[in-house]
């Protein structure tokens, strides 16, 4: 049984098999597993990405996804996270998609549920998915990840996204640049990447990657207006111009237009905002293909391929 919880856990190479299945996933490849399967996605906090591209994913598999909401499920009865996997994984589910707010939620599962969890975003923590198809939109666009220089721009402390890409992209061989409110900077989880004024890393950078202002994890309130942030840490018009011949925009999104990005540069030539959620849904295939198939072994329909 195959979980994806964070991207520490991949190794290099399976991190290209899933980049190599979601690129053919994108270039038309149709895969469906033997059996009628079930999966569940359970989102404890609020998402429209990462929640509509999973279950996309999942239906373009041949997935019956088990249609769960917490609003209106036993959680409300005080149910935990624990008794819900394993209620679902006794009814039938083959797979459960979980986004939820505590760090490493995941740590009361492993071990004790026989079904694949695959981590959509945990507190600070992991955002696998996420890094997935950023890393997948990174090399549509380079076709390597060696020497490129990406600067992480913005919340860093507060993102699960920073913290996902920092370790992945380390690995495979891309120096990783951080900028932003240095009070928002934490060194420890991350990598041992240079933390850079906004307007020495951007003229470098292959890729210009920013991070939203997530107001729901601060303990306080910024010391800066949202129109002061975007003039200091944000990409402005001006910062735009100074970008390097060839590099591109990147951002999780959801977009704080005008805070951490300019409107009118959300949609430029330079941006890959929208390219990174058609991604996902890519990236979500493959990594659902790779949870399946370790089930056992015995879901996998020996014609299940064609390109
Ligand atoms: N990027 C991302 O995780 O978006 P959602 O919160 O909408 O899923």
């Amino acid at each position: 049984m195959q979980h994806l919880l964070t991207t520490n856990e991949l190794k290099v190479e399976e991190i290209y098999q899933i980049l190599q299945d979601a690129q053919r996933f994108a270039d038309g490849m149709t895969w469906r597993p033997n059996g009628k399967l079930f999966s569940a996605n359970l989102f404890y906090e609020n998402s429209t990405r990462t929640k509509c591209s999973f279950e996309i994913a999942e239906r373009k598999l041949g997935l019956h996804v088990i249609p769960f909401e917490v609003q209106t499920s036993s959680v409300q009865k005080g149910e935990t996270l624990y008794d819900t996997v394993k209620t679902l994984e006794a009814i039938g589910v083959h797979t459960i998609v979980i986004r939820h707010s505590q760090d490493r939620y995941f740590d009361d599962l492993v071990g004790k549920v026989n079904v694949p969890i695959i981590n959509g975003g945990d507190g600070c923590g992991h955002h696998p998915t996420q890094s997935l198809l950023d890393l997948l939109t990174i090399y549509q666009e380079f076709g390597r990840f060696k020497g490129l220089k990406i600067a992480i721009i913005g919340d860093i402390r507060h993102s699960r996204v920073a913290r996902s890409n920092a370790d992945a992209l380390t690995r495979l061989g891309a120096e990783v640049m951080f900028s932003g409110p240095e009070e928002w900077f934490d060194s420890h989880s991350l990598h041992s990447s240079r933390f850079l004024p906004i307007d020495y890393a951007i003229p470098q950078a292959d890729v210009v990657m920013l991070l939203r202002v997530q107001h729901e994890r601060h303990q306080k309130k910024g010391s800066f207006t949202a129109s002061e942030y975007h003039q200091k840490f944000g990409l402005t018009i001006e910062r735009e111009k100074k970008m390097k011949p060839g590099s591109i925009i990147m951002h999780p999104a959801p977009v704080n237009r005008n805070v951490e990005i300019a409107d009118s540069l959300v949609e430029c030539s330079r941006s890959r905002i929208f390219k990174q959620m058609k991604n996902g849904v890519f990236v979500r295939m493959a990594v659902l293909k790779r949870s399946l198939e370790s089930l056992n072994g015995g879901y996998i329909n020996e014609n299940a391929y064609s390109e």
